[in-house]
């Protein structure tokens, strides 16, 4: 058997949530720059629109869908969207996702739901309304953003997002299980810090620097070299990669 040689997405429509900045918008960027149809989403639509100009500038078919991955209605309409446009829906990367640094002891109901919902309810949700459109095509790839907090725990987020992002390396594998047979790979990535404004905006420049110094690479990891493994997954070439969770974490956590 040939295992094919590059990752070229020609043909292939990518959905990529909360792509407006940090890692999603890298990834949109790096599906987009091989080939893909991007639809970029993000609760901050202006940030969606930002991403679309850009990636258009560079050549590529991309649209931005404005929306939160917590509403269903929101989720539905993001994925007719792209179907309309671009007429299936092949990968899908669970991007979207919020981070608080709360003490279990002061977490309010609220900020609990809202943590677990964004992270893990808005992952049910989107793989929920991709899965017949990637059924109907017998292929597809969904990539899930977990974190090294899903294996061990969070340094930088509360106990709220370590429950989510394990959470989601749960559903990952009930997932992939699901849909094996229908030529679709459910994966997860952990990545430790990357250098994105929801590390910058949660913690001091000070206790940034002193978990720099504790990483085995002794640097925090760039948006883009999570885009590299999210590609990876979403290539023909990790066609035997399903219900996995892999780390990206400069040597942080090895498990
Ligand atoms: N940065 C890290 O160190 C790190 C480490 C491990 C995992 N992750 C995960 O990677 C993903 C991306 O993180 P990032 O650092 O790029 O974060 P970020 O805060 O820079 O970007 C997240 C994006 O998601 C969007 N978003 C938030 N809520 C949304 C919603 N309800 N619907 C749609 N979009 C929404 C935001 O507007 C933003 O554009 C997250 O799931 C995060 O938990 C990040």
């Amino acid at each position: 058997m040939k295992i094919p040689e590059t990752e070229t997405f020609e043909g292939r429509t990518a959905i990529v949530t909360g792509g407006g900045q940090g890692i999603g918008g890298a990834v949109a960027k790096t599906l987009a720059e091989r080939g893909a149809s991007v639809v970029v989403n993000d609760l901050d639509g202006e940030s969606a629109r930002k991403k679309v100009e850009e990636l258009r500038a560079a050549g590529a078919d991309a649209i931005a869908v404005q929306g939160s991955v917590i509403s269903a209605a929101d989720v539905r309409r993001m994925v007719e969207e792209a179907i309309e446009q671009f007429g299936a829906v092949h990968i899908l990367v669970n991007n979207a996702g919020i981070l608080r640094p709360t003490p279990v002891i002061d977490i309010e109901e609220d900020e609990w739901d809202q943590v677990i919902a964004v992270n893990m309810k808005g992952t049910f949700l989107c793989c929920r309304a991709v899965l017949a459109s990637m059924q109907a095509a017998g292929w597809g790839r969904i990539v899930n953003l977990s974190s090294t907090a899903g294996k061990n725990i969070s340094t930088v987020g509360g106990a709220h997002y370590t429950a989510a992002k394990a959470g989601i390396l749960g559903f990952t594998r009930h997932l992939a299980k699901e849909v094996a047979a229908d030529g679709i790979t459910v994966n997860a990535v952990c990545p430790g810090l990357i250098d994105t404004e929801m590390v910058r905006s949660t913690i001091s420049d000070e206790r940034l620097a002193a978990y720099t110094e504790s990483f085995p690479i002794r640097r925090l990891g760039r948006p883009e070299e999570v885009a590299e493994l999210v590609a990876f997954l979403a290539s023909d070439r990790a066609a035997y990669i399903t219900g996995a969770a892999l780390d990206i974490n400069g040597g942080d956590l090895m498990i």
